[in-house]
């Protein structure tokens, strides 16, 4: 076994990816026939090229529209975690969906997260990983939209529905708006994350001060991306002292940014952050949870035992509650141990 299989193979869990940018392009123009929708072209090799984030934003809203029947929602679940298990031992997943995408074609939320459910039980049976799901307010459109989506989510409980979070365009929704809408969550027991400090957002759009903001008004749990947190110290210092796990991606929406990427998450860890890899929109940044452990290891020089502890470390990072972690800690451990004794001696771990 060689390094590149050793980091595919070692078992993994990612909290941050969206159910609608999982789609493999197959699928995609799959669907989009099936419910008549006009996409921005029909070829496999351009329908991920994007200009910019906000090009990215507009595509990832045109994919929800083509995800309309109950059926359509739980194929995208089950070859979401299909295809994380295969390529990357994913184990365990938390994942995102936006209810406000589906709403102007008048599907009702109970279609949606019961699809999903379907398709994440079916995968489960299939594949042994287990997902649960973190519905994403879009927080462009504003803080009674986001009310109205909570109040969905909050009236109709799921055992597999555990948290909040909030994404799309930062400065078009600053996480100040959001307070009732987090604190309603938090009073029906949901754990809570949002999009913040995102680095395809200049540094005036998503400042370090939303960071606290997040921490102190919205209450998160955990935190989606940070790296702008970077220019303010004192942030970083802030959340490396209370230990919130960031989910941070190796891949974003535009290739010739990766660079600054890396950058980014390696002054993270240096600054004693505590971080977990994520894929984010896996098939439309290029990447699997598989390539981004490669990535890590060719980018952020992560060697094979750290590369482990950083698997390990997302598991607690989870909203699994504690018997659970431990149970997938221990799998996660035997796991690791076995693939580690196939591995030709690594003159970085001793
Ligand atoms: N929705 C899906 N991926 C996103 C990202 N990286 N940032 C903001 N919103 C998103
Ligand atoms: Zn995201």
């Amino acid at each position: 076994m060689n390094m590149d299989q050793y980091l595919r193979r070692l078992p993994k869990v990612d909290l941050h990816f969206h159910l609608a940018g999982t789609l493999q392009p197959r699928t995609l123009f799959d669907l989009a026939r099936k419910n008549g929708v006009n996409l921005p072209n029909w070829d496999e090799t351009k329908i991920y090229d994007f200009r910019d984030f906000y090009d990215f934003l507009e595509v990832l809203e045109c994919i929800a529209r083509c995800i309309v029947s109950k059926g359509d929602f739980a194929r995208v679940s089950y070859e979401a975690m299909r295809d994380a298990a295969r390529a990357g031992n994913l184990r365990y997943a938390e994942l995102f969906f936006n209810p406000q995408y589906h709403y102007p074609q008048g599907i009702s939320y109970a279609t949606m997260v019961d699809g999903y459910i379907e398709g994440l039980e079916a995968a489960q049976k299939d594949f042994g990983v287990e997902g649960r799901l973190i519905p994403s307010i879009n927080r462009e459109l504003g803080a009674g939209a986001a009310l109205d989506m909570v109040r969905d989510v909050v009236g109709q409980p799921r055992d597999r529905v555990i948290g909040l979070g909030m994404d799309c365009a930062e400065y078009k929704g600053k996480p100040h708006l959001f307070v009732e809408a987090y604190a309603m969550a938090r009073k029906a027991g949901l754990r809570c994350t949002a999009h913040v400090c995102e680095d395809n957002q200049t540094l005036e759009q998503a400042p370090p001060s939303h960071v606290m903001d997040c921490l102190d008004l919205l209450g998160c749990d955990r935190l989606d991306h940070g790296y702008n947190m970077l220019a303010d110290p004192a942030v970083v210092r802030r959340c490396r002292d209370c230990g919130i796990a960031c989910t941070v991606g190796t891949h974003t929406c535009i290739a010739s940014r990766m660079q600054k990427r890396w950058d980014s998450v390696r002054k993270m860890r240096d600054a004693g952050l505590n971080l977990t890899l994520a894929t984010d929109d896996p098939p439309m940044f290029g990447t699997d949870i598989g390539q981004s452990y490669v990535t890590a290891h060719e980018w952020l020089g992560l060697s094979a035992a750290e590369a482990a502890d950083l698997a390990l470390a997302g598991v607690d990072a989870t909203w699994l509650d504690d018997g659970e972690k431990r149970d997938l800690r221990r799998s996660f451990s035997d796991e690791i141990a076995a693939l580690k004794a196939e591995l030709p001696a690594q003159p970085a771990d001793g």
